[in-house]
């Protein structure tokens, strides 16, 4: 299958007669790959059976890892779910459109293909005008996981998804780098006290002044043993080809041990990587050394983490150190994606 890639925004405006053909391609039963303000998306009906098996095709992804419903507007929702919590109504008059998805006991509409044969369903409705006006051009509602190969790092770039998807999807929207750079936060309210199942660019306690208590799933803390909820969390995810170690503690120890460990890789001839931040990275002496932002933006963090992940795989490198990143804010979405990379591997110092 040929790919085509098409520049979907120019001069801030969508080009809707590519987002017309790629609603057609979708209500026809096929994939397109958009971007969203999180991550690129591999979309399809998230109501044909058929469609959804495509993605899992494409993706070589577990068909029991369920795919996330992308809609357009609150009445779109109430014909997926069995109905909407009250606490549900709240966090979408806050977050809706935005980086929030909410897990919902499903209606008999939603092919269990879609759920990964769950009765829950994930929704989320996205920040972005061409994601938005693609759902709406496919017919309301895309089912659409973030648009790599199962387990490499998330696009952020259209030329993220094609390295991927190349061959195997018949169109790439290019909108250029998308705004967050990490997925977005899920919470379940399908029943109970509301969980985070996935930490993202809305905190938990965005969350909580909104609802009240919600709790964190376990499995998503640093507590590698416990078992995640969120199907997906389980797999080896967001992994760069080489082995990624991350070393925490004081900032000088930090440096210290990344440039040791990186002077060793270098003795035993293999190349290493360094993520290190604006502040640091002219502080490293050996190895490829890349800044993945700056420490008084967090967000800045956010939106290279992937990329640079993938430039390192290009690179070839034999074995990447990196800084490591504390909990406030974003922060925790950011450590938690980074320790899945790293296989949970971390270094005290
Ligand atoms: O930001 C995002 O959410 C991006 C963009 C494209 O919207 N999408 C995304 O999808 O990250 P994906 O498929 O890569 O991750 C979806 C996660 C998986 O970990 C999956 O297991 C979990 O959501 N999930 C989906 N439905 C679920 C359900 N019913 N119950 C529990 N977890 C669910
Ligand atoms: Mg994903």
């Amino acid at each position: 299958m040929k790919t085509i890639v098409e520049i979907i925004t120019e001069n801030k405006r969508t080009n809707m007669d590519i987002i017309d053909a790629a609603g057609k391609i979708i209500r026809e039963g096929g994939l397109a790959a958009f971007p969203t303000e999180t991550v690129y998306g591999l979309g399809a009906d998230a109501l044909n059976p058929e469609a959804s098996r495509k993605i899992y095709e494409a993706k070589g992804r577990p068909s029991d890892n369920p795919l996330i419903i992308h809609i357009a507007d609150m009445e779109a929702l109430e014909k997926i779910v069995l109905h909407v919590p009250t606490k549900a109504e709240k966090l979408a008059e806050h977050f809706w459109p935005g980086p929030l998805t909410m897990i919902f006991a499903k209606s008999g509409r939603v092919p269990l293909e879609t759920t990964g044969g769950l009765q829950t369903v994930a929704v989320r409705m996205p920040n972005h005008p061409v994601a938005l006006a693609l759902i709406r051009a496919a017919g309301g509602y895309i089912a659409a996981p973030s648009a790599n190969t199962s387990g490499r790092p998330s696009p952020t770039l259209a030329e993220h998804v094609a390295e991927d998807m190349d061959g195997r999807i018949p169109l790439i929207l290019d909108g250029g780098a998308v705004g967050i750079g990490i997925e977005s936060t899920i919470v379940d309210l399908s029943g109970g006290i509301p969980m985070v199942l996935r930490p993202g660019a809305i905190t938990i306690d965005m969350l909580r002044d909104v609802i009240g208590e919600v709790r964190i799933d376990p499995g998503i803390e640093v507590n590698p043993s416990a078992h995640p909820r969120a199907p997906g969390m389980k797999y080896k995810h967001y992994a760069p080809r080489a082995e990624l170690i991350l070393v925490n503690g004081a900032r000088e120890k930090v440096l210290e041990k990344i440039n040791d460990l990186a002077h060793q890789a270098a003795e035993s001839g293999k190349t290493a990587g360094v993520i290190g931040t604006d502040e640091s990275c002219g502080h490293y002496r050996y190895g490829i050394v890349k800044s993945i932002g700056t420490r008084s933006d967090a967000d800045t963090i956010a939106q290279h983490l992937y990329k640079i992940l993938r430039e390192f795989d290009q690179q070839d490198v034999d074995v990447i150190y990196s800084e490591s990143f504390s909990a406030p804010g974003i922060g925790q979405a950011i450590m938690n994606r980074l320790l899945k990379a790293a296989g949970q591997k971390m270094i005290e110092v």
